[in-house]
């Protein structure tokens, strides 16, 4: 090899080294629920804070409304690295043998947002994300949605109204035992599949916190809304764990800080946007709200709080427990 040929090696790969440092890490965030919801709003605030924190050496593309995959695809997708990024609910982790998650569906488990957050801002919450290293995934954090409306186009207030009724609920098996509790039949259905199964009679009716209602248009097709709040659901921000280890330190420790402050942002804002979707929900005029006496909040309470008993098996006593050490929660 002459000088000359020498040189320009030289030169094409320092070229090289110079593109391979200007390209972005790209962080695929793909999500099932609408823009304009707790999720959607934390995912865009991450990104937001992310490409800033990082000087535009990450980018974040955020997928949402199941655009990219739908509910069980997307996990999927997360393990070969084909995204890097989700907040699937807490309802979904039980595919993956994540079976513990599914303690956040346990009906009437939490009372309000504050005792919620002394789990999962706390070391139980911590304890559970940590459990899912052995699946290849990282688990960042908790992000709030809310508290779960039941729907259907009948009214819905005592237990009786629910019986036969096919009501579409998320994969968790804790989910399948609370409506069997109230005598309906559960049909697992991916949430981007929700709206035209009740618009076609595929299914009778669900459950949703108001922003996942709203923003899906499910007052268009669902005549009737109770608000019943009989148990929470929200979400684990997951990450690929091969790909969030081979990040540079630097840029991992800024993605953390980005992470944090886009938790406190999605907590902050879940309660009043539930709360707002309720009012657009009322004033669209599509759907009538129904509102429990104390006795109709009893006997749902009563007739689904045996499932707490009925799941100690599947998700461990000793975590039910725990939880209820936390919060105070008393099953009598
Ligand atoms: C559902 O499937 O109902 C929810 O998990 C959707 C979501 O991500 O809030």
């Amino acid at each position: 090899m002459n000088r000359r040929s020498l040189l320009l090696g030289a030169v094409a790969l320092a070229f090289s080294g110079l593109a391979f440092a200007a390209d972005p890490i790209i962080i695929k965030f793909s999500h099932v629920v609408a823009q304009d919801t707790p999720k959607g709003k934390a995912a865009e605030y991450f990104k937001k804070l992310a490409e800033e924190r990082t000087k535009g050496r990450v980018k974040v593309e955020v997928y949402p409304n199941s655009q990219l995959y739908k509910d069980k695809e997307e996990m999927e997708a997360l393990q070969l690295g084909a995204v890097q990024m989700l907040a699937p609910s807490l309802a979904k982790f039980g595919p993956l043998g994540a079976k513990e998650f599914e303690v956040f569906d346990l009906p009437y488990i939490f009372d309000n947002y504050a005792e919620l957050h002394k789990v999962t801002q706390g070391p139980i919450g911590a304890s559970l994300l940590a459990r899912l290293d052995s699946k290849g995934i990282k688990g960042l954090s908790f992000w709030d949605n809310g508290f779960k409306n039941f729907s259907a186009n009948k009214p819905l207030k005592s237990p009786a109204d629910f019986r036969g009724l096919k009501m579409r609920i998320q994969s968790s098996k804790v989910l399948d035992a609370e409506m069997r509790s109230l005598g309906a039949n559960p049909q697992v259905m991916a949430f981007s599949e929700v709206y035209q199964a009740l618009q076609t009679g595929v299914v009778d009716g669900t459950e949703n916190p108001n922003s996942n209602f709203y923003t899906q248009k499910m007052h268009e097709v669902q005549k009737y809304l109770t608000v019943s709040e009989h148990g929470y659901l929200g979400y684990a921000v997951i990450v690929n764990k091969k790909f969030w280890e081979n990040l540079p330190a630097d840029v991992r420790t800024q993605l953390e800080g980005a992470m944090k402050d886009a938790t406190k942002y999605a907590n902050d804002i879940a309660k009043s946007e539930n709360d707002a979707d309720l009012e657009n929900v009322r004033k669209s005029g599509k759907t009538q709200i129904l509102t429990l006496s104390a006795d109709e909040k009893k006997a749902l309470r009563k007739a689904m709080i045996p499932v707490h008993r009925q799941m100690e098996e599947r998700i461990g006593r000793d975590l039910i427990q725990a939880i209820y050490k936390e919060t105070g929660f008393n099953p009598n």
